[in-house]
């Protein structure tokens, strides 16, 4: 494991940006009759970058990426044209650029998470000046369609496309209240896949009790950081984990929880066993690997584990086995998995487009804990389309807090 972290954390606003390039707007606003609209200064060529080598031994660098200018396209009928304002930088970004990853040579990565704004519209869901949800590559515009499916993780259930109105769970116009009260970085980072995954994995193992007595793994990154404000806004008690002492201490610091201990410690399961003297109810894993292994130790007959992801070997750079096994998604081990089938816990392990039909419930309680300063956003951004390597290297070479974002547009 040698992902080196080394930037330090940022002030009490957890929204920091490493570099400001000076992204300028392309749309000007302007209120007519029918409230605002947009006037489109669409510009004649956008930029988006290239995979130009499969990246080999989990080694990202700037020789991976070449930024090339192309004519803005053309919409057809059933087509949008949007301008891309951010992205999110998932974790396994490294994986996919691999030679037998998703983004090929000469093509940009097009699975991103990402807040637009559409420019121009010939499709029936998607309106001028709409703030959207979609998947989006390295670059600053792109054309989009409601008919088209879900890059990665299956195809969208009939509810999830009637809410949509879309073929895919990531793409649909956000509701004008989100738009008012959230900024593109919050609306992608709590609701995006993060915070939903948070959300719901918390919905599926509560009811969250004051009772509870809660680990919280992966706490300093994007989908930790939330489950462990959800699971302290109602009122349990819950123990984090970061990447060394400092790390712990920006935990207790920032999310204002119980405890927190640097899952690196030499004597790491004494200090679980002083944290959770009478066992834990629930588990929220992101990681696997040792840290679940000790965790699961301590955890009661019939509690509940809602493991979602691996980071444990997402950020090992020479990881064991086939990277889309169920158990390397998920980073379950054949100790863990006894000791749940042992203790009767209830496990829940899902990608989170299964709950998308719900996301508006999801959006509403979330908002609801922001406007009630029970939740803060936790991300990172990285200004300006010209930043896309470097902000990709940054995931796995700096101290990035919560969710990483590239954001091209204001
Ligand atoms: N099921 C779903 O729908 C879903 C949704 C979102 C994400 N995921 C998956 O969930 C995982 C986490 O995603 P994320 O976006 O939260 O990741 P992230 O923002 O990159 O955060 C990674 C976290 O893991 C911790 N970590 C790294 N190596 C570790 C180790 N060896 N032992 C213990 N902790 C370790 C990091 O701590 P330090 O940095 O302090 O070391 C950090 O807190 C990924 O595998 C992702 O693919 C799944």
């Amino acid at each position: 494991m040698t992902n080196q972290r080394i930037l330090t954390p940022g002030s009490m606003s957890r929204r920091r940006v490493l570099t400001a390039a000076g992204t300028a707007g392309l749309l000007l606003p302007f209120r007519g009759l029918g409230g605002v609209a947009w006037a489109a200064a669409t510009p004649a060529t956008y930029k988006k970058w290239v995979l130009v080598k499969p990246c080999t031994d989990n080694v990202v660098t700037p020789a991976h990426f070449r930024m090339v200018e192309e004519p803005m396209p053309q919409i057809k009928d059933g087509q949008t044209l949007i301008q891309v304002k951010l992205i999110n930088v998932h974790a396994s970004t490294r994986n996919r650029m691999g030679p037998k990853g998703s983004t090929k040579v000469g093509d940009t990565d097009k699975t991103n998470y990402a807040c637009a704004q559409v420019l121009q519209s010939r499709d029936r869901t998607f309106k001028e000046g709409d703030i959207i949800a979609c998947q989006a590559g390295w670059q600053t515009h792109q054309v989009i369609s409601s008919e088209d499916e879900s890059i990665g993780y299956g195809k969208a259930n009939e509810l999830v496309k009637e809410l949509n109105g879309t073929k895919s769970h990531w793409n649909y116009v956000f509701r004008p209240v989100m738009v008012r009260q959230h900024t593109p970085d919050v609306l992608m980072d709590v609701f995006g896949t993060s915070g939903t995954t948070a959300y719901f994995g918390m919905r599926e193992c509560g009811p969250i009790m004051p009772s509870d007595k809660i680990a919280v793994a992966g706490t300093t990154g994007s989908v930790g950081a939330m489950a462990a404000q959800i699971a302290k806004a109602k009122g349990a008690y819950v123990v984090g984990f970061g990447g060394g002492p400092e790390r712990a201490k920006w935990v207790t610091d920032t999310l204002g929880i119980d405890k927190a201990l640097d899952y690196r410690a030499k004597n790491l399961d004494e200090q679980l066993k002083a944290a959770f003297p009478d066992g834990i109810d629930v588990y929220s894993d992101g990681v696997g690997g040792p840290l679940t292994e000790s965790i699961a130790k301590l955890m009661k007959p019939n509690s509940r584990f809602f493991s979602y992801g691996s980071s444990a070997s997402v950020y090992d750079d020479t990881p064991e086995g086939d990277a889309r096994s169920t158990g390397r998604q998920f980073g379950m081990t054949d100790a863990v998995d006894k000791i749940i089938r042992e203790r009767n816990i209830k496990l829940e392990a899902w990608i989170v487009h299964v709950h998308y039909q719900d996301r508006l419930e999801c959006e509403d309680n979330l908002s609801q804990l922001i406007a009630t300063k029970k939740l803060k956003p936790i991300n990172t951004v990285v200004d300006g389309i010209e930043n896309v390597p470097k902000g990709i290297i940054s995931q796995y070479e700096t101290n990035v807090y919560g969710k990483l974002q590239l954001r091209f547009a204001a």
